[in-house]
């Protein structure tokens, strides 16, 4: 799917990532989005690049490289003033918050956004030594907007592609950036930047145009500083057939067993988010204990689950949260909780891949509403664990990307917590026809946009972005 080289040989795919799925002891503990890029990797002896996951003292430029099968991992560690001013800082703390259209959060400071372009820098300086001129490069995600500017600056031509897998918000929204303009510039540095949804991609076109720096040159397609840049929406998808298996043997998995015996005939709803204020879990939590107070029959006769692993706790926003909404989650169960009933069960747990889909697959409900979120492949993970004989419901929020494929789930607006509650209660009490009528839709959505499907049209719009550019060069 990556082209051929003018010499007719497979071009070289290089990934670069922030994480990097580095096998340990022989095998990964990748996810199904690192699974596609590995299959893609493997098909032309692949790069995969980024950081090691490491802060040392003194960070050296050259890259640590591990051979995993037919791909090279190559990663390099980062010193504590590059992680606290690049990643906690930059990334996680101006970048994030902004492009989940939370400018309440956000916090600026200029030595972050120098850390995050310098960074940017060095990190393209130790990929360098290791490119070669007919790679095809594809970047991931909003640690590395400047990657493409940097490689070009070191005079690399290759075909380089973006891939954003969070929201880009509207302008007004998303010039509260630092460095805006210079991020809009970085972007314009690749052939091809890819987005979620078609919404994602009217607004950063919109920052385009407006800013004057991209002019129009044809449907999707930028002029930007000289360059052509194509902006697209790919949204992407699971291994749904892989997951749905996984969903079937996981209901062996011990601990799903377990919990199965734990809930007796009660019904099972099911959160399962990263520990971030974007998903929305303190209005869901509120949501739940509405639903309790207006729907008394309920009492004892439901569980919600919500599995939320702790994530990013250096940085402060997350960590008030993290207080927050245990304190939330406590309150709710000291006042409607049972001496023989626990109405939450809130654990910050990891839960492993096949006890996962086992859990989902016994739920009847899928919470999932999130206040805004990229695409959130929890929702569709939901969706392909189920039994088509007896379906679960998905309770989706509008403002996740996967709300403009997933029109079968039930259309929730987050900060509505009586609407929300609500929705539950028709949740609980479809009838079987309407559960099933609302998953198959969803399920045929599901098997054609994969993910590895999401790769192949990724790959092949930017080995297309090279043949226009050599058909048609810019004045
Ligand atoms: C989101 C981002 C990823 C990130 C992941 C986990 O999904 O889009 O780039 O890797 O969150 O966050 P972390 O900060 O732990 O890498």
């Amino acid at each position: 799917p990556n082209g051929k080289s003018s010499s007719g040989s497979r071009q070289r795919l290089v990934v670069v990532s922030n994480r990097v799925p580095v096998p340990k002891d022989g095998s990964t503990k990748a996810g199904g989005l690192a699974i596609a890029l590995e299959g893609a990797l493997k098909e032309s002896g692949g790069l995969w690049f980024g950081w090691s996951g490491n802060i040392v003292g003194d960070a050296s430029d050259k890259p640590e490289v591990v051979q995993g099968g037919k791909i090279t991992f190559a990663v390099v560690d980062l010193t504590q003033q590059d992680y606290d001013e690049y990643y906690a800082g930059f990334a996680n703390r101006a970048l994030w918050p902004v492009c989940h259209y939370r400018l309440d959060l956000v916090q600026l400071e200029r030595s972050d956004t120098d850390g995050y372009f310098r960074v940017n820098r060095a990190f393209a300086a130790s990929l360098a030594r290791l490119l070669q001129p007919d790679d095809i490069i594809w970047i991931h995600d909003y640690h590395f907007i400047p990657l493409a500017a940097e490689l070009r600056k070191l005079g690399f031509n290759n075909r380089i592609g973006f891939f954003l897998h969070i929201p880009w918000p509207p302008s007004d929204v998303a010039s509260a950036l630092p460095a805006y303009e210079r991020l809009l510039r970085g972007l314009g540095a690749y052939d091809v930047v890819g987005f979620h949804t078609p919404l994602d991609v009217e607004n950063f076109q919109q920052c385009l145009v407006r800013e004057g720096i991209g002019q129009p040159m044809g449907p999707n397609e930028y002029q930007v500083d000289g360059r052509r840049i194509r902006v697209e929406p790919f949204p992407v998808g699971i291994d749904t057939q892989a997951f749905a298996r996984t969903a079937v043997s996981g209901e062996k998995n011990a601990l799903v067993r377990r919990t199965k015996a734990s809930m007796g005939d009660r019904d099972l709803i099911i959160g399962v988010d990263r520990l971030d204020y974007s998903k929305g879990i303190k209005q869901r939590i509120e949501s739940f204990s509405c639903f309790l107070k207006s729907s008394p029959a309920f009492h004892n006769r439901v569980t919600y689950i919500q599995i939320t692993p702790k994530s990013r706790s250096d940085v402060p926003e997350y960590k008030r949260m993290q207080h927050e909404i245990a304190e939330q989650a406590g309150w709710t169960n000291g006042n409607f909780g049972e001496v023989d009933w626990t109405p939450i069960r809130y654990v910050n747990q990891t839960v492993g891949h096949a006890a996962l889909a086992g859990l989902y697959r016994m739920s009847q409900v899928g919470l999932v509403t999130p206040l805004r979120d990229g695409m959130n492949l929890v929702a569709k993970e939901f969706v392909a664990a189920q039994p088509p004989e007896d379906p679960g419901v998905l309770i989706l929020s509008r403002f996740a990307g996967a709300a403009h494929e997933l029109n079968g789930a039930l259309l929730v607006n987050p900060y509505d917590t009586e609407a929300c509650a609500a929705a539950i209660t028709r949740a609980l009490q479809m009838p079987l026809a309407e559960r099933q009528e609302r998953w198959i839709t969803m399920w045929e959505r599901l098997q054609t946009n994969t993910v590895g499907a999401w790769c192949r049209q990724f790959l092949s719009c930017l080995a297309d972005s090279a043949a226009e550019a050599e058909e048609e060069p810019l004045e």
